[in-house]
């Protein structure tokens, strides 16, 4: 797209532009095949853009049908607008026109396929719709009759299910009813490149130590790409994230036994809201916190926080808000700008507050890991600098360039890192390290 582009009153040009990234990507068509789901125009609540062709496909599995409901309709009456066909776009019919402010009743389809096309024109604009849909069971099959007739996985909708949407719901077999006996059912999702799935279970109750559900980081199901143990049992099993654009979700009965099964929803999250950037914290105070604070943190995740006050400051961290999984998942805080264990000054787990931890120098470090099992909603920090207690170091010692540390001065140059800025290590130039020591 070509636009007149004017820099601060210097000069004004015609410049290629893309058009956003965020409008096409909002755009892209969806599929969505879980037996749940939930869609809304592109900005949702906020106001959709101009310009925008969105389509949604759902489709569930073949004896099934689509109820889909739209809790919010609100586009600009008889401009933009929605149409619903009755399976795809081009032999579903005509399609079922709806614009401005509605309360539309549920829609149904006949098969098992439906679309949704949305279309905003070149001006005017509303907050969009939000939808969502379920899979109904044919009429006349009850669902109590499908268990007992539908032994193969295929009939009671397990799948393979691929679940592309940039957000989606997948639910055991006839969920909330219990589930058959003798399934295997796969469920693999595949977000935008770039992007991960964050996947949030609400309800999990499964028949202990008989039934599982697996979760594989990727597209795979090589034990080693498995996230943490097999999931059985009643569990809280929270969020899982993915690594990647992929995750493989299989749930497995054995031949008796049954329980409620598990409801879970997933969302595509932009990977660069995880860790902070390695450019350090420059201000005299401010506020840090994980990755998606107050959701939890990721799995498997590694962030380091630098901060930096002015050289006569030292920082002064407080913990607002901590929560991570006891045992698993640490923060552990450093004074200078390292992550070497010997300048830690705290490591901290589980839910109590470690309140404040200060170090002495103008640099803090702190580091975040967390394993591949549940996450807690992790931290929320505040700093301020404070000003810095110069050391006055004796005969005998050196003083580390950061002001606030007195090593032995046979620790200088003795290829260890003292200093927790490595000015010990420094400027030692070719001095063989044997007689820096003997002078001593
Ligand atoms: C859409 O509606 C559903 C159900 O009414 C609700 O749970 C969800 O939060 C809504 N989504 C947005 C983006 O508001
Ligand atoms: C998973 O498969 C899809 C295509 O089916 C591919 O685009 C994607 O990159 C794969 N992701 C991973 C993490 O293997
Ligand atoms: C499950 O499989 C076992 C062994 O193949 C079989 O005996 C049993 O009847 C099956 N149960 C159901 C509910 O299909
Ligand atoms: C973290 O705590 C600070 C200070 O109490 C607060 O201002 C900030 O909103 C909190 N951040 C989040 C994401 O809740």
């Amino acid at each position: 797209m070509w636009r007149l582009v004017c820099f601060a009153g210097l000069a004004c040009g015609l410049f290629s532009v893309p058009v956003s990234g965020r409008l096409k990507q909002a755009c892209r068509p969806v599929q969505l095949t879980g037996e749940t789901g939930t869609f809304t125009s592109p900005n949702y609540p906020d106001d959709y853009p101009n310009g925008q062709r969105c389509r949604y496909e759902i489709s569930v599995q073949r004896d099934q049908r689509i109820r889909l409901t739209f809790s919010d309709f609100n586009v600009e009456r008889g401009l933009d607008h929605v149409v619903v066909y009755d399976g795809d776009e081009k032999t579903g019919g005509e399609g079922q026109q709806y614009t401005g402010q509605l309360n539309v009743d549920p829609i149904e389809s006949t098969g098992n396929t439906m679309t949704v096309v949305f279309t905003s024109d070149r001006a005017g604009t509303a907050s969009g719709f939000n939808a969502s849909y379920v899979a109904l069971l044919e009429p006349g099959t009850t669902q109590s009759q499908s268990t007992k007739t539908h032994t193969n996985s295929e009939k009671v909708g397990c799948g393979p299910l691929l679940l592309t949407g940039e957000s989606g719901a997948l639910n055991s077999p006839n969920y909330p009813q219990d589930y058959p006996n003798n399934l295997t059912c796969r469920y693999g999702i595949v977000v935008g490149t770039g992007r991960r799935i964050r996947l949030t279970f609400s309800v999990f109750d499964l028949e202990r130590g008989s039934d599982f559900v697996d979760i594989y980081d990727g597209n795979s199901t090589d034990r080693q790409d498995r996230i943490g143990v097999r999931n059985t049992g009643e569990l809280n099993l929270g969020t899982v994230d993915s690594a990647g654009n992929a995750l493989t979700v299989v749930f497995t009965s054995d031949s008796a036994g049954t329980s409620s099964g598990f409801s879970a929803t997933y969302t595509a999250v932009d990977t660069e809201l995880a860790c902070p950037s390695r450019r350090p914290f420059l201000g005299d105070s401010g506020q840090l916190s994980s990755p998606f604070y107050p959701a939890p943190y990721r799995r498997d995740e590694r962030c380091r926080y630098r901060i930096r006050v002015d050289f006569s400051k030292s920082v002064r961290l407080e913990f607002v808000d901590f929560d991570l999984e006891e045992g698993f998942d640490f923060v552990e805080v450093f004074q200078g700008d390292t992550t070497n264990p010997k300048f830690s000054l705290g490591r901290y787990t589980g839910s109590s507050n470690p309140g404040v931890v200060a170090s002495a120098s103008h640099f803090m470090n702190i580091f975040l890991t967390s394993d591949r099992s549940i996450a807690g909603r992790g931290f929320n920090a505040t700093y301020t600098s404070v000003d810095k207690v110069f050391a006055t170091c004796t005969i005998g010692e050196f003083r580390c360039a950061d002001g606030v540390t007195c090593i032995r001065s046979w620790q200088r140059c003795n290829g260890e890192e003292d200093c927790s800025d490595r000015s010990d290590e420094r400027d030692c130039g070719s001095v063989d390290l044997m007689s820096t020591g003997n002078n001593v």
